[in-house]
């Protein structure tokens, strides 16, 4: 699959306009990955992300464990695989080989990148605050690459070839459908 590689200081442009992600994990036997639409850049350079992941997720587990994890950006076309991975749970077992989500070896980490997405953060755990009973996760991306086009020739996320899902609640999302300038 050709790739691109996106400036580490414009990787803040990927979860800057609040598209749901996909965190993908890896325990040693087998993938995971989560439906997290509660992100947010938090230092420009180095690339640096806090996400709210609950606690009971494997998710989580596989995290705090593994301390890396990537942040993968779904298109809207693949809605169902984001409620998939936002609605079973990897503590069961396995559930991205029996619903057909493929995965790609990560190029720096042990967590892997789910194949079908647009973009992707390969990132190192840096913190895991606890603020009066609420973990908020912190991560520094290393490798930030995505699907040629993504980003537009200024480095902005190209939203209407690539409209991201933004989470509206349930199985609702707005999709892109207008750029300002
Ligand atoms: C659209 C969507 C967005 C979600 N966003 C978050 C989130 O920001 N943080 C979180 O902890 N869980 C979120 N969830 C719930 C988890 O994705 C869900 O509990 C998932 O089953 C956890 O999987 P895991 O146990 O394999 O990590 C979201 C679910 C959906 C459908």
């Amino acid at each position: 699959m050709e790739t691109k590689k996106v400036d580490p200081g414009n990787a803040y442009r990927l979860l800057g306009h609040g598209p749901t992600v996909l965190v993908s994990t890896y325990d040693g036997e087998y993938p995971n990955a989560s439906a997290v639409a509660w992100t947010m850049p938090v230092s420009k350079e180095p690339p640096r992300f806090a996400m709210r992941i609950g606690e009971g997720h494997k998710t989580y587990k596989n995290l705090m464990e593994s301390k890396c994890c990537v942040i993968n950006i779904p298109t809207a076309e693949h809605k169902d695989k984001v409620i998939l991975c936002g609605t079973k749970s990897g503590n069961t077992g396995d559930k991205l080989g029996p619903a057909g989500i493929g995965t790609i070896p990560s190029k720096k980490l042990s967590a892997p990148r789910l194949d079908f997405c647009a973009a992707w953060m390969e990132c190192e755990l840096i913190g895991n605050l606890e603020l009066n009973g609420t973990n908020l996760v912190l991560v520094e991306a290393k490798l930030i690459e995505c699907i040629p086009g993504a980003m537009d020739a200024d480095d902005h996320w190209n939203a209407i070839k690539f409209p991201t899902l933004h989470h509206l609640g349930g199985s609702s999302f707005s999709v892109p459908g207008r750029v300002m300038t």
